[in-house]
């Protein structure tokens, strides 16, 4: 199934929304704070924001001077947070798959997405489709989580401890297995995709794009000052961050 729309199911919902909302997870303190970091001015552009849960980007965008913003989530749960927490005129939530962008009837400056691309199963179908919504010289700027934490077939995580208890390595496996991966986050069977990162680049290459900034984020000082236990992302990356330019 290339569409699951787990964000729906209520008890997944509840779990990642407790998440989401307690003020130490890693969106917030790790992937948010360098995507800031490589967003292009806003000013006067149009945005199309994939996965866009519960709009708080899109808020921001509008914040930062962008002129229309589309979001798009496949989740009805999501759009209703979004329209009851981030709505503003400028914006347009739609309740929609973001694999069926090539049905939009407009062109974006902008294309942004934060942790959702994981979701998606033909990531090159999809590269050519955000080519082809992007207006000339556009910009792209996603995250999804690190394919060193997609590998693993059942999708936990593996950190090995030092005999004080410590977290000191990590061991994943079947990495250059790319494929679907059902795992266990709040409820069982929820789909991801994995992809090497070759894959992931080769398909933003042969789709047109030109990269022009890769992260790996790690924690800043103040994240660790404020949750210790955040120094385990100097063990391995979380995420991966691209940011690429229509060529
Ligand atoms: C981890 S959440 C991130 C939400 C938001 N981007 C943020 O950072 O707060 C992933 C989002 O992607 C959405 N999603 C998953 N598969 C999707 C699909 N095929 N089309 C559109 N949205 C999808 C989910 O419903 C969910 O809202």
């Amino acid at each position: 199934m290339s569409r699951q729309n787990i964000f729906d199911n209520e008890t997944f919902f509840s779990g990642y929304k407790a998440l989401r909302d307690s003020d130490c997870n890693a969106n917030d303190l790790i992937e948010q704070p360098a995507m800031r970091k490589l967003l292009p001015d806003l000013n006067g552009r149009s945005v199309l924001d994939l996965g866009c849960g519960y709009g708080h980007n899109c808020i921001d965008f509008v914040g930062r001077g962008a002129a229309r913003v589309v979001g798009i989530d496949i989740s009805e749960k999501m759009l209703a947070v979004a329209k009851e927490e981030s709505a503003h005129v400028k914006i347009e939530y739609r309740n929609m798959s973001m694999t069926d962008i090539s049905d939009l009837d407009e062109k974006f400056d902008f294309i942004y997405s934060s942790l959702a691309f994981h979701y998606v199963k033909d990531f090159d179908a999809f590269a050519n489709d955000m080519y082809s919504v992007l207006s000339e010289g556009g910009l792209l700027l996603f995250s999804q989580e690190h394919p060193i934490i997609t590998s693993t077939v059942d999708g936990a995580g593996h950190f090995n401890k030092n005999e004080n208890g410590e977290k000191v390595s990590y061991t994943f496996s079947n990495y250059n297995q790319p494929g679907e991966r059902r795992i266990r986050w709040y409820v069982d069977g929820v789909i991801k995709y994995h992809r090497t990162f070759s894959d992931i680049i080769n398909a933003l290459a042969n789709a047109g794009f030109v990269v022009e900034a890769v992260c790996e984020p790690v924690p800043e000082e103040w994240v660790i000052e404020k949750v210790p236990a955040w120094s385990k992302e100097f063990i391995k990356p979380n995420f991966l961050i691209i940011k690429a330019r229509k060529g």
